[in-house]
């Protein structure tokens, strides 16, 4: 019996099972993710409130798609003129949520913590969809997933993360995530860039060059430009030099690698051009898995029924 789940925060939240449920339950939906079936009445009459208080297109895109094609409606609440301008703090938005009815609360912010904080105040589920530099969860899981359709186990996979650890939630997702499902995971980022990882179970390098040809996964992560109050590295260019992913670097990656990243990709600074195109590269795979993975958290969060109805 796979524990139910009544809020989605980290996913070190989750165990073994849950994970695979998820995946396996994302896997059914992903025909109605691709459009290839008309969408489900599964989620009918329920409300979902994309709270969304940081900038943010894709990941807000993927779940108001997620959350249609099972048939909810979707409200959305963005930063950009609303009462959190002017001073609302989020449990009084929290609290009008309430009153106006909705069943479910996915959450985007600059603060982390603030979903937990949330999850704690509100009756309904609340879904983390990015806190600050802490955690992505549906990020992880949408990898995880667009993995498995390359790999029938990640069982040892050598997967190589490189970039802004310090700053990424996604970094931090994918690692717990990732770990869970058995791969080895090497860390290569600008020492100014590199938390405290001791505890995370990962290797750490600093030489992307020698690790590319027994990585098996290479994923880019995105330069935080928001998130980088300081300088961390000289300049762009010298970013892209010496962590940057471009043909010659891809030539060093085996030739059944896979190459992912998050988006939105700051093209010419961690991918170039030629990076993004290279047959290797997955990352219109991830957008799709996403919004299939996100109609499976919905799905789990709102509904007790065991699997979802597909027609086959
Ligand atoms: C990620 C995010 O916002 O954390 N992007 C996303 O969800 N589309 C990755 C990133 O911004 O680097």
């Amino acid at each position: 019996m796979t524990a139910p789940l009544t809020d989605l925060i980290a996913i070190r939240d989750l165990d073994r099972a849950q994970v695979d449920d998820l995946l396996d339950t994302a896997r059914e939906l992903l025909p109605i993710a691709r459009r290839e079936r008309a969408s489900v009445p599964t989620l009918r009459g329920r409300i979902v409130c994309n709270l969304f208080l940081e900038d943010s297109t894709r990941t807000r895109l993927s779940f108001d798609l997620a959350a249609k094609r099972l048939s909810a409606d979707v409200v959305d609440f963005t930063a950009q003129g609303t009462s959190v301008k002017k001073g609302e703090s989020l449990l009084d938005t929290a609290e009008t949520l309430m009153a106006l009815g909705v069943d479910l609360i996915v959450l985007r912010t600059s603060s982390a913590g603030a979903p937990v904080q949330l999850a704690r105040e509100v009756a309904v589920p609340v879904l983390n969809a990015g806190d600050g530099w802490h955690q992505h969860p549906t990020q992880a899981l949408l990898d995880a997933l667009t993995l498995l359709q390359h790999r029938d186990d990640l069982t040892g996979a050598k997967v190589t993360i490189v970039g802004d650890i310090l700053h990424s939630r996604v970094a931090r997702s994918e690692v717990e995530l990732l770990r869970l499902l058995g791969a080895d995971v090497t860390l290569v980022a600008p020492p100014t860039l590199l938390p405290d990882v001791s505890g995370w179970g990962v290797t750490v390098s600093a030489d992307l060059d020698a690790v590319l040809p027994t990585t098996e996964v290479l994923y880019v992560l995105r330069v935080q430009r928001e998130r980088l109050h300081r300088a961390f590295f000289p300049s762009t260019r010298e970013y892209a030099r010496v962590w940057g992913v471009d043909a010659a670097r891809l030539r060093r990656l085996p030739g059944d690698a896979l190459l992912m990243h998050p988006g939105p990709v700051n093209r010419g600074v961690e991918l170039t051009s030629d990076a993004m195109a290279d047959p290797r590269a997955v990352i219109t795979e991830q957008v799709t898995n996403g919004i299939a993975v996100r109609m499976a958290c919905l799905y789990r969060l709102l509904s007790a029924a065991p699997r979802p109805e597909v027609d086959a």
